[in-house]
């Protein structure tokens, strides 16, 4: 699998939607749930332009059932993120109703799976954020911190929505700050999987597409670490 061999796969909504095999009314309504966030207190640059919500799960080794785990806050090491670490940050919990879709858990098992083939002799710690930014004139940061590593053992990165923005570019460096891809994720559940220990990643600020006119981005980012 490529994901294995260069560090990070895309994949194109059309192969990852059949896959996950669930209604289509569950994969809109877990897309509207986006609608429905909270806004980030926590942005030490002060922005106002990006909102979520989080949950933490577990998962068992070698693609074992995902479970849900009590609401508890997100943890970086300054390491990880300069920017926003260093601190527990309590966000709004993703909805009970949303965790019971059958896309979000479709989309757990298919992580569970993938991640527990490549590293089957441990249990996961998982974290879900569902993420909006705004697009305002002065720019939206997808990634605040910049190409980062999110100090986890894997990360799937799903586009959610995209709407009247421009820009917003997702990079793939090697660790030695090499870029080895760039691309835009335009279509609803197209995904980029990475290894978060071999290469980084980051997304250009977005901008609103027409003045007047708000847009936003909606992303799905879902951490695997090693127990
Ligand atoms: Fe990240």
């Amino acid at each position: 699998m490529k994901l294995a061999k260069s560090g990070f796969v895309r994949i194109p909504s059309d192969t990852l939607i059949p896959n996950l095999d669930v209604p289509e009314e569950e994969l809109a309504s877990f897309i509207n749930s986006w609608n429905d966030l909270s806004s980030d207190t926590y942005m030490a640059d002060g922005g106002d332009y990006r909102l979520r919500r989080h949950a933490t799960f577990s998962a068992a080794r070698s693609g074992g059932p995902v479970q849900l785990e009590q609401h508890q806050p997100h943890y970086q090491t300054t390491n990880y993120n300069s920017l926003n670490g260093g601190v527990k940050r309590h966000f709004a919990p993703v909805k009970h109703e949303t965790v019971e879709n059958l896309a979000l858990k479709a989309i757990l098992t298919f992580c569970s799976r993938t991640f527990g083939s490549l590293s089957p002799l441990n249990d996961w710690h998982i974290e879900l954020h569902q993420f909006r930014i705004l697009a305002k004139e002065n720019a939206g940061k997808p990634t605040p911190e910049g190409v980062h590593q999110d100090g986890v053992d894997f990360v799937m990165m799903s586009l959610i929505s995209r709407e009247s923005v421009i820009d917003g570019e997702t990079r793939v460096h090697d660790l030695n700050g090499n870029e080895v891809a760039r691309f835009t994720l335009t279509k609803p559940m197209e995904t980029v999987l990475v290894n978060d220990r071999r290469v980084a990643h980051g997304v250009t600020p977005i901008l609103p597409a027409k003045v007047g006119v708000s847009g936003y981005r909606d992303m799905l980012v879902v951490t695997f670490k090693r127990k």
